[in-house]
């Protein structure tokens, strides 16, 4: 079969890598792609938002499948329009993926169906925030209601950066259109996880856990970013807790979604704050992690097309989904400045000297005369796995010995919390 694969980053190229392995792909086309994915797949120059040039290049093609990687399309509506021009296509309709396109949504479903998450008031007008700011005083943490690529959310721990975060999305718009609602919420303490699941709007199985590590600088450091890297399975997440997730979260979310008229079909990630009253959500997503995919697909053993072929053909529960026994860690190497304003163009050295069994994931790379250069604020995502937590954290950074271009940064303690609960 032919397979198109919609967005660029480096969750993107783990899953080409991923679907390249399966007997059933015959061709893998990403749209747009990045220098990495091209030694995988044939990447056409058609941005991932451009869903009328997705359909006509998708109907052109015979394209047999589609993934989409990215949120904003989904939220768009991608899998709507190629269903209704009869395409086979992978990722929640629009109705659904709304749960991570409207916090508010999201936290109204969440409220409905008596599913755990941190206390919330929305707001119309920056005016009746700031009174409440005032009224319930800080910590808490203000959301923009709208996608915002990660930074419509503001953890404050005074009232002034929470009033702040007010005038910045609703008097400032600094995120647009994502700034009419804002959500402003209690603040959450304890250690994150991100839980993937497949669903066919019935049945749910949950991929391994994963934790991501979202501040820029070793020991939580600094500004958010997309994400500075991730490992597989996380530790915090026990028997206990994934009972308390599954029967509590994630199965309530997909009946609750049903019974809103909001049928969830493909994957639904969860973002977890596990308290010391159990687990509650941060947010949910309509799409696989960036970069908790990395690591979760490495252990991933089943074909990922059966799996894909199962929820849109509604039968999840008929197929066994098995995973390596392994921990996996991914690093992420980022241009110099990220978050902020960073150069791109840089060549990167010494690719050809990692080895075979790591795996670099591109995430904001171009080929430019021969060369891969930066591209992009996440350039490459180093993902290794071991028997254990340590030995992959060893691969990983020995690779990334290997290495280099001009302003690179990265953290040097991915995987910390797994490894400070072996000792
Ligand atoms: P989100 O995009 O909603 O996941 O928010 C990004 C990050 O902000 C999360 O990964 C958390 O680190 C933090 N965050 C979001 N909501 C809360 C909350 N209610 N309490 C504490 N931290 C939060
Ligand atoms: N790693 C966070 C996200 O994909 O939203």
């Amino acid at each position: 079969m032919k397979v198109l694969v919609v967005g660029g980053g480096g969750r993107e190229h783990a899953l080409v890598w991923k679907l390249k392995q399966s007997p059933r792909v015959k061709e893998v086309f990403c749209a747009p792609g990045n220098a990495g994915i091209a030694a995988l797949a044939t990447c056409v120059n058609i941005g991932a938002e451009d869903i009328t040039g997705l359909l006509a290049f998708a109907k052109e093609k015979g394209i047999d499948l589609t993934l989409v990687g990215p949120e904003a399309p989904l939220c768009a509506g991608i899998t709507d329009r190629f269903q209704e021009a009869g395409l086979k296509i992978f990722g929640p309709s629009r109705a659904a993926a709304e749960i991570e396109g409207s916090k508010v949504v999201a936290k109204d479903i969440m409220a409905k169906y008596s599913i755990p998450t941190a206390k919330y008031a929305v707001f119309t007008r920056p005016e009746e925030a700031v009174v409440y700011i005032n009224q319930t005083g800080a910590p808490c943490v203000v959301k923009a209601d709208g996608l915002a690529a990660g930074k419509g959310v503001i953890v404050a721990m005074d009232k002034e950066t929470a009033l702040d975060a007010v005038r910045s999305i609703m008097v400032d718009w600094d995120f647009g259109e994502a700034g009419k609602l804002v959500v402003v919420e209690e603040c959450l303490v304890g250690e994150e996880v991100s839980i993937l699941a497949f669903t066919d709007g019935v049945n749910v199985v949950p991929m391994v856990s994963s934790q991501d590590h979202k501040r820029v600088f070793d020991n939580d450091q600094g500004p958010n970013t997309g994400g500075m890297g991730a490992y597989a399975p996380a530790p915090v997440y026990t028997p206990t807790v994934h009972r308390q997730v599954m029967d509590e979260i994630v199965v309530p979310m997909i009946r609750a979604l049903d019974a809103e008229g909001r049928t969830y079909r493909g994957v639904i990630y969860a973002g977890l704050m596990i308290t010391a009253q159990g687990p509650k959500v941060l947010e949910f997503n309509a799409r696989f992690g960036d970069p908790e995919t990395q690591p979760v697909l490495s252990l991933l053993e089943t074909d990922l097309v059966e799996i894909i072929d199962a929820i849109l053909e509604k039968r999840l529960d008929s197929i066994d989904i098995k995973w390596k026994k392994q921990t996996s860690v991914c690093v992420v190497l980022a241009s110099g400045g990220y978050p902020g304003s960073y150069e791109k163009g840089k060549v990167i050295k010494g690719l050809d000297q990692v080895p075979e069994d790591v795996m670099v994931f591109h995430a904001g790379t171009a080929e430019k005369q021969g060369d891969v250069v930066t591209a992009g604020g996440r350039v490459l995502g180093v993902t290794a796995a071991g028997p254990d937590i340590l030995s992959a954290i060893n691969s990983a950074y020995n690779a990334i010995e290997k290495i280099s271009f001009e302003g690179m940064q990265y953290r040097k303690d991915i995987g910390y919390r797994a490894v400070e609960r072996l000792q």
